[in-house]
């Protein structure tokens, strides 16, 4: 079959290549005791020394493991790559049984040193500690070295706009000691490489470039830049929809009647729940104060509302239980609030009337009427007890309070999601 043959012809062409292509030891060996023989791995390998060696570097990253917002600094774990041209170690690939690659311990030969140009701990250059991250040469004396490590670095966090916040860092790394006229770092790939790269469960990588730059004219830096973005979805679902609920909750006490006698022990229970409750909050919360977050400010408004409630729930428990005479300023204050209700009332009531004295109160004029209900009204202001001024300040404290939960609501979702919108 025509198929067959095909594969037989490939199998046969693979093997023919392999057979050719076996190098033993010894041939490995002796290229290895070639290339090496005399090899000073201080020296840069540029044929002329007054030029730069050219290393191109791209960056793998393959995960975020923490952005500490306290300590500001942020730790990835990423691979450089990183590939240069060594002279020294070339050789003709036939005299070695076609040895066209091989690999050469890091520590015997020269490597671009980067180190981290804002380490948190020791400073040391990347893989520098592991020996068996080898460098892979080829025939022709092209190197590549792909040291990988978990890279801690100083960031500069905002927490302004936190849960919604976005955070851009910058992990930046020096050949150590190289100036730009020894060593120039050229960007392979401006994007950072993702293939291995595993999301993270706080923040949502949205960009990750890398730039090259110069410090002081003369020493060349590699950084990538990466921006993140907090996944807000556990600090609204276990911070402030809690805290808003409970502001509501705070709010019944108004509509609980003075009489119960419950009326402190609710508000306490809800003020000491909201107290406590901050407090776990607190616990989840960056621990910074410059910039304060404006959700520590909102958490801290339903506090004071709480606190404002209780206030008013035991003075407006003093003025229900009173005795003395209402002052007649305050008996007009409250039939303002209570005026539409009773004029709705009385209106009723002279309907009625109307109704059952057809002929002779049908030519009344409406305004006569209204004139007679506002007779009726002041006469109301005799009426009004200190129960009515309690009532009163229970129907605008309540509604404020719903009003204030609202708006410190609206202001906190307005102000922090300003920051969801896309950029471009
Ligand atoms: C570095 O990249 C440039 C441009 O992509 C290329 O011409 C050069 O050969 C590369 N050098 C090495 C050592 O890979």
């Amino acid at each position: 079959m025509v198929r067959t043959g095909y594969v037989g012809a490939v199998l046969t062409a693979v093997s023919l290549v392999t057979f050719i292509d076996a190098q033993t030891i010894d041939d490995v060996s002796q290229l290895h005791k070639t290339v090496m023989s005399g090899y000073n791995k201080d020296i840069r390998p540029a044929i002329d020394q007054s030029q730069p060696v050219f290393v191109n570097v791209s960056f793998e990253l393959i995960s975020i493991r923490e952005l500490d917002e306290i300590m500001e600094k942020i730790s990835i774990v990423g691979i450089l790559w990183m590939f240069w041209e060594d002279p020294r170690i070339s050789w003709n690939p036939l005299a070695y049984n076609n040895t066209f690659t091989t690999r050469i311990s890091n520590q015997n030969v020269w490597k671009p040193d980067l180190i981290l140009a804002h380490p948190i701990d020791m400073t040391k250059a990347i893989g520098f500690d592991h020996s068996w991250y080898p460098v892979r040469y080829k025939y022709n004396g092209m190197a590549l070295w792909a040291p990988g490590d978990v890279m801690t670095t100083t960031c500069n966090i905002d927490i302004t706009f936190y849960p919604f916040d976005k955070q851009s860092c910058e992990v930046t790394f020096i050949p150590w000691g190289s100036r730009i006229s020894e060593m120039f770092i050229h960007v392979a790939e401006k994007e950072v490489s993702r293939k291995l790269f595993s999301e993270n469960g706080v923040w949502e990588l949205k960009k990750a470039t890398t730039v090259t730059g110069l410090i002081d004219n003369m020493y060349p830096t590699y950084s990538v830049v990466i921006e993140l973005q907090r996944r807000p979805t556990y600090i609204i679902v276990n911070a402030v929809l809690p805290v808003l609920f409970m502001g509501l909750l705070n709010v019944l006490v108004f509509y609980l009647p003075a009489k119960s006698g419950e009326r402190v022990s609710l508000a306490i229970t809800v003020l000491l729940a909201i107290a406590v409750f901050l407090t776990l909050v607190g616990d989840n919360m960056p621990k910074t104060s410059q910039p304060m977050s404006i959700l520590c400010y909102f958490l801290l408004t339903n506090l004071v509302l709480s606190s404002l409630i209780m206030v008013v729930t035991v003075v407006n428990l003093r003025i229900y239980y009173k005795e003395t005479e209402v002052p007649r300023w305050l008996r007009s204050c409250v039939l303002i609030f209570k005026c539409k209700r009773k004029f709705r009332h009385k209106n009723d009531t002279k309907v009625d009337a109307l109704t059952e004295s057809k002929d002779a109160d049908v030519k009344k004029s409406p305004e006569v009427v209204v004139k007679d209900n506002w007779v009726n009204e002041s006469d109301d202001t005799e009426s009004i007890t200190w129960r009515d001024v309690s009532e009163t300040v229970d129907l605008v404290f309540g509604i404020s309070a719903i009003v204030w939960l609202c708006l410190t609501a609206l202001v906190f979702f307005s102000m922090v999601s300003t920051q969801r919108l896309p950029e471009n």
